[in-house]
This record gives C-alpha cells, structure tokens and sequence, in this order.
C-alpha cells in the first residue's frame, strides 16, 4: 500500500540560486529560508557548501535556525564535497541531509566523465557510503535520470538503496522528458525496485522546463509513484527553470478529484507572499500572466467573465484567490507612523530584525514618507530589500541631474562619492557628465567613464511598487561588466533616473566585490 503523503523538496536556493543573476548573499538566503518555513514545506535545499564559502555558510547557517523543515546540502560523488555538505548540514542534527548526486545517462558517461556504467554504481554507492557517516538521511540523483537506460536506472537505484539511500531522486536536467513517457519510468522503477513497494526508500522527481513540462513531468511522476517532488517558488532554475512549487502544490489540492488522497503539507496562504520575496531577494521579476502567483492570475478584464465572477466566483475562478495569500493587504502606513508602527508591520512581513535593522530601515521610511502619502508592503519590502543586501557601497550617487526632451540631446552630470578603501581614508567626490540615447543611457555613462567600468544593459526593468502617482520606482538592472556573467542591480525612489543611476551602481559596486562568485559559477551541476 504506497503512502500517499507528497513531500515538497524547495530546491530555490540552489537550483533557483543558479539562475543567471539571481544569486543571493547570506541575509537574503536566510530571509527565503524563514519565508520556506513558514510555507510549511518539507526540504529545503539550502545550497552547495562545497562550491565557496559563501554557500558553505548559508546551508550552516539555515542548518541552525531554521527549525521544522529538513535542511539539505548538495555534493558531487566526490570526497571533499560530501565533506563539505556533512559539515554544513550537522547543525540541523536528525533534520539534516545529504545530497549526492552523479551522472548516469549514455551521453554524460560517455562525453562528460569518461567512465564505465561499474565505475559510476562504483562512486555512487561510495558517495552514499560516505554521506551516511555523516547522516542517516541520504538522498541520490542519478544526475540526466530520464535519459539513462531503465535497466541501468535499476541497477543503480538497488546499489545506492543497498547503501543506505533513502530517498531517490529521477531527475529530468535538460528537461526532456514528456509525462506519459515519464510516467511510464516512474511506475518502471516502482515496480522493479522492491524497496519502492516496501517504503524503504522512496522516489523523488526533480523536473525542469525546458519545453515547459516540468509540472506536467512531476504531476505524471507523482500518480505513477513518485513520493517527493524536488521544485521553486516562481519555477525559477537553471535555464527554463524548475517546476513551479505554486503550480505543483495547486495543481493537486484544485484537481483533489484527480490527485484523490495524495497529501502536501503546504500552507497555501504563504504562496504570494512566498514569491514576492523570493522575486525580490532574487531580483528575478515574476511574469505577469504566471499561474498562481503572477500580477494577472485572479484579473478578470472581460465583462461576461466579471459579470459571471459576481453571480458565481467558480464561473471562471477555479482557486480562491485568499487560498493562495491574495488580497490580504493591510492599512498603509503614513510618515506620521511611528518605529513601532514599522516595526511591527516588518514583523507582520515576516522579517526578524535587530533594532540597529529597524532603525536603519525606519530612517529610509522617513525619506520616503515625506515623499509619498502613503507607505504599502511593498514599498516596505523594498526598503527591506535595500538594507539587507549588503553590498560594500564603494561607489554611492550624490547627484544626478539630466537635461533631455524630443529637441535636446539627452545629457546627465553625474556626481559620485567613492569610499576610501580603509576606514582611514577619505572618501572623494567626482563629477562627470555624459550624453547618450536618453536620460537614462547618459546617467549610465557618466557612471561608467567615473567608475571606469563599462557595462552593457543587458536588462532594465522598472516596476512601481505600489499604487498611486507617487508610487515608488523600482528599477532592476542585469549588466554584463565582460566577463559574460549577469550582476543585477536594483534601485528605488520617487524619481525613476534617480532609481536607474542607483539601480546601475549598485550592480556596478556588486560587481566589484564578487570574488566569490567568480569560483563558484564554473563548478555548479
Ligand atoms: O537538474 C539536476 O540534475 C540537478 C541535480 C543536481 C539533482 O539539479
Ligand atoms: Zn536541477
């Protein structure tokens, strides 16, 4: 008899963290972590220690503050990372996991590692080995699972079970898969692998997007057996992503008629607030007509499906909005709100914050609150978003004024503070100016020819944060500084080049302290 509870494995902060421009400091990844627990969902898979410092912390740290969900470190079949992951994950004590994966299709045997099928059951059931020394929760992938041969796929699931794996994970890396056919693996690998029938071990499916499948493939995997999902808020990932966990999870409770008895733990009413968040630690805008979660999914424009919402909401609303955490906005806060005010509406959010936190981020309110009349969640959380990012603001904006219009030629003067690089030295201030396709284009290039950088736009984004004519502007930035890697930027404020040109050097000073980044973009799976 198979248990029919769904365990949700949230891959977001290293799958998703993967996402070209997407990567996340420490405080982000903690604030997503809190925000994943209160989702209620089962695994988090809090990065890849082994890869730098930096993700070696984050998955430490999250081992020990988060409780409730398990907390997972990926490692290649290889010692050091299984070291590394064993280490990180041991604060999370019982709730702590390994996962190890290594390739087994024809092509990754054959081009990528150069090895035999005995070698690679040889280091997967190694790895595994030496994973449960430090955990006896041992999760494998046999990494391009839905391009393996089946019979091959068997073999290495009895050998990693054998040694002490207890969840397996088919994973569809390049998104190949299509549902029948994955289906049909599932079942395949159920009905051959006694230990699947027992409950010994159960199989968990990690599913991306390319041809846009990767709900399909995991919804197929789930009737045909599978007992773990692997999936991201937003469906954000490697290329075309991941599965969607909004769409996973709604897609079973809506269609409960067709996914009879199968069971998630998820607290649905976290889901919008789960995206946004991840949205903004990511920089990674949600597209609008997204399911679930996306600024159009519960608008209804035309007048026969209005008019049928009002005599019947399920005429054309198969979710209920509220399920999902919509509409559940509050009061907005006003400058003549107090700290208190903020910080409760800060805790309201989700954030826990010092009160050195508090106060910086109540100073920002009262530079906005002057501005505008009133102060929603959202300009909240982008302030938020400002003080937790942390990056070493060596270069920050004084000035910028622009002359432009359909008979000028578009110039900005820009003047910059540069931090001296001790506490010692004094800071300068420069002055430049630049002209360019538009007011926009100019500030950028004053802010180059003074940083000495050159940046090319490869995205620009500007969204209002909240409602009104005074809205907030947040503008999202992707650059390419040369060497072919993505740095986002962001920056906010009543004037939208004011927002560019911060939204521009902050991507500019995130640049200039990535080291660590460098290291880690050549190692990722
Ligand atoms: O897509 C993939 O194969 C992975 C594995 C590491 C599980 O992300
Ligand atoms: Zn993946």
């Amino acid at each position: 008899m198979k248990n029919n509870r769904i365990l949700i494995f949230d891959t977001t902060l290293r799958d998703g963290e993967q996402c070209p421009g997407a990567s996340m400091n420490l405080r982000e990844k903690l604030e997503v972590a809190r925000q994943l627990a209160r989702l209620k969902v089962d695994v988090i898979e809090a990065g890849f220690p082994v890869i730098s410092d930096g993700d070696f912390t984050a998955v430490q740290t999250i081992a020990k503050e988060i409780k409730g969900p398990i907390i997972a470190g990926l490692a290649r079949c290889v010692p050091k990372d299984i070291d590394a992951a064993g280490e990180a994950v041991k604060p999370a004590g019982k709730k702590g996991r390994i996962h190890v994966f290594l390739a087994t299709s024809k092509i990754h045997r054959e081009f990528k590692l150069g090895k035999a099928q005995d070698e690679i059951v040889r280091l997967a059931v190694r790895g595994v080995e030496q994973a449960k020394k430090y955990v006896d929760d041992v999760e494998f992938s046999p990494e391009d699972g839905s391009r393996t041969e089946p019979e091959f796929l068997v073999r290495v699931c009895k050998e990693v079970i054998a040694a002490g794996a207890t969840t397996i994970n088919i994973p569809d890396t390049v998104g190949w898969a299509v549902p029948g056919e994955f289906g049909e693996l599932i079942s395949h690998l159920y009905s051959e692998v006694p230990e699947f029938q027992s409950g010994k071990a159960i199989i968990s499916v990690h599913c991306h997007n390319d041809l846009g499948l990767a709900v399909a493939n995991s919804l197929a995997a789930v009737q045909a057996g599978a007992r773990q999902v692997e999936c991201t808020v937003n469906g954000i990932g490697e290329r075309a992503g991941n599965a969607s966990l909004e769409e996973v999870v709604m897609a079973m409770k809506t269609r409960a008629d067709v996914y009879k008895g199968f069971k998630c733990g998820v607290n649905t009413k976290e889901i919008v607030k789960s995206s946004r968040l991840v949205s903004r630690m990511s920089g990674l805008t949600v597209q609008r007509s997204k399911a679930i979660v996306g600024e159009n999914a519960f608008a209804h424009s035309s007048g026969i499906h209005q008019d049928g919402i009002l005599k019947k909401r399920e005429t054309y609303e198969i979710v209920d909005p509220e399920d999902v955490g919509w509409g559940q906005t509050e009061l907005p806060l006003t400058k003549h709100s107090g700290r208190a005010a903020v910080n409760a509406r800060l805790k309201h959010l989700g954030f826990k914050m010092t009160d050195t936190d508090v106060q910086a981020i109540f100073a920002r309110f009262k530079e906005i609150g002057d501005k505008k009349k009133f102060v929603y969640d959202d300009d909240l959380l982008t302030l938020v978003e400002g003080h937790i990012t942390e990056v070493p603001e060596t270069w920050s904006l004084e000035y910028v004024q622009v002359t432009t219009g359909n008979q000028a030629i578009p110039t900005a003067t820009v003047r910059l503070v540069k931090a001296g690089k001790k506490k010692s030295e004094k800071a300068e201030t420069m002055e430049d100016a630049g002209i360019g396709d538009g007011p926009v284009d100019a500030a950028l290039k004053a802010i180059d020819r003074l940083t000495t950088t050159h940046g090319v736009l490869k995205d620009y984004n500007i969204r209002a944060v909240s409602q009104g004519k005074d809205a907030l502007g947040e503008v999202t930035v992707k650059v390419d500084f040369g060497d072919g890697d993505l740095v986002t930027g962001k920056g906010a404020g009543t004037d939208v080049i004011v927002a560019s040109a911060k939204a521009y050097l902050n991507a500019v000073n995130r640049f200039m302290s990535s080291e660590s980044r460098k290291g880690k973009a050549k190692m990722q799976p």
